[in-house]
């Protein structure tokens, strides 16, 4: 029986939540989502009930809203904290937005909780606030820089967290710093459904593969790696999603820490489309364009603590992230409201 039974979920109706929502519901936890469907919709939430067989609360609202939150998460043990918004280059364009909905949202989130006395909470950071990489792989004591508003968010957030725990050690925090998360459910149910041109390499390539795009435009290719294409981390989504269970368990004292979810292993951009090609038979036409401004050339965990600290490692690789996105992709060649 887990010791913590209601987890309240912000942000639960989006890609990285909707999955984690489907683990917590098979563990056995009651789940509270709190979404104002910025990014997402009801649809994805109804797939996870037809997943798990099991229901889920939803609150429609907004982080911003201490009033509703704090009324809402009433009853509830633990947080998990997915809310927020994650376009690098719109963050660039509107900074303003970034800090109000990221940072002032997290501030009114704490504050609910401070209300309802939890001290429980799971919160996504990102690998972005490694900057570039001074060493590889990157550890946590990797120096912490960012280079665009959405990542100093991150990085602000992770600051005031520490804050916190240092000024009431009744907290227990786990920063998770995700690299780059991919694929879906193997259900086919849920997965990454982006509006409009997808921002990130793999839904873009589902999206060549399944014929909504012509080409792929591969951001450089002279970096110093081992095509001349830049190098990520990444991690299926399901395995994220585990790690966000383990982080919970793993709350059993106070404590305020930052932990990488990674897999440690670096592929490049056309290590993916090859891959790619593979697990969905189709061909994936691509033409490599200048490098995209801000981009860095590789950036791969070290997944070490991850493994002492919550006993997680990453069990999918890069075939089963390209056979699950291509899964999703096919049964839902529109995204969520169209298929
Ligand atoms: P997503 O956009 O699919 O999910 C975020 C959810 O939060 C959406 O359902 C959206 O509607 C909701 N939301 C946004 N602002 C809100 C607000 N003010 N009030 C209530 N709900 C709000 O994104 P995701 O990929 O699932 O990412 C989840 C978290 O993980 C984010 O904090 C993101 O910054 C972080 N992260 C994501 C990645 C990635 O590549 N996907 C990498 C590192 C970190
Ligand atoms: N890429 C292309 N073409 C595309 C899209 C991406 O060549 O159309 C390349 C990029 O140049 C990069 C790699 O594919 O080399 C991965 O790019 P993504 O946009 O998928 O991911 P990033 O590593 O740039 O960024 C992601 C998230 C950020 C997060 C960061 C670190 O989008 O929010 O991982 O966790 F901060």
């Amino acid at each position: 029986m887990n010791r913590l039974l209601r987890v309240f979920v912000t942000g639960g109706a989006g890609y990285i939540g909707t999955h984690t929502c489907v683990e917590l519901l098979n563990a056995g936890y009651e789940v509270v989502v709190y979404d104002n469907f910025s990014n997402s919709n009801a649809e994805a939430l109804k797939r996870v009930e037809k997943i798990t067989g099991k229901k889920v609360s939803l609150i429609l609202g907004d982080i911003r809203d201490e009033a509703l939150m704090t009324e809402s998460m009433s009853g509830c043990d633990a947080v998990i904290h997915f809310a927020g918004l994650k376009a690098v280059g719109e963050s660039v364009e509107k900074p303003l937005e970034y800090y109000d909905n990221n940072v002032q949202g997290t501030l009114c989130l704490l504050r609910a909780m401070e209300a309802n006395s939890i001290h429980s909470l799971v919160f996504s950071s990102s690998a972005t606030v490694y900057g570039d990489p001074e060493y590889l792989p990157l550890n946590e004591s990797h120096p912490l820089r960012t280079t665009n508003p959405y990542g100093t968010t991150k990085l602000v957030i992770e600051g005031i967290l520490r804050d916190l725990y240092r000024s009431n050690p009744l907290w227990k925090i786990m920063i998770l710093r995700y690299f780059n998360p991919v694929g879906a459910h193997k259900s086919g149910l849920i997965g990454e459904d982006p509006q409009g041109i997808p921002n990130n390499l793999m839904p873009f390539v589902a999206q060549v593969a399944i014929g909504r795009r012509e080409a792929l435009n591969v951001f450089g290719g002279d970096y110093p790696t081992h095509d001349g294409t830049g190098v990520r981390d990444y991690i299926h989504v399901v395995d994220l999603a585990v790690g966000h269970i383990k982080a919970l368990e793993a709350l059993e004292s106070p404590q305020c820490r930052a932990v990488n979810l990674g897999t440690g292993i670096g592929y490049s951009v056309l290590d993916v489309v090859n891959a790619f090609v593979q697990a969905s038979g189709k061909s994936i036409p691509y033409v490599i364009a200048p490098r995209r401004e801000g981009d860095i050339a590789a950036c791969y965990a070290d997944p070490s603590y991850a493994r002492e600290i919550l006993g997680w490692s990453a069990s999918y690789n890069l075939a089963d992230m390209c056979r699950d996105t291509w899964y999703f992709q096919s049964k839902n060649p529109e995204g969520y409201l169209l298929s």
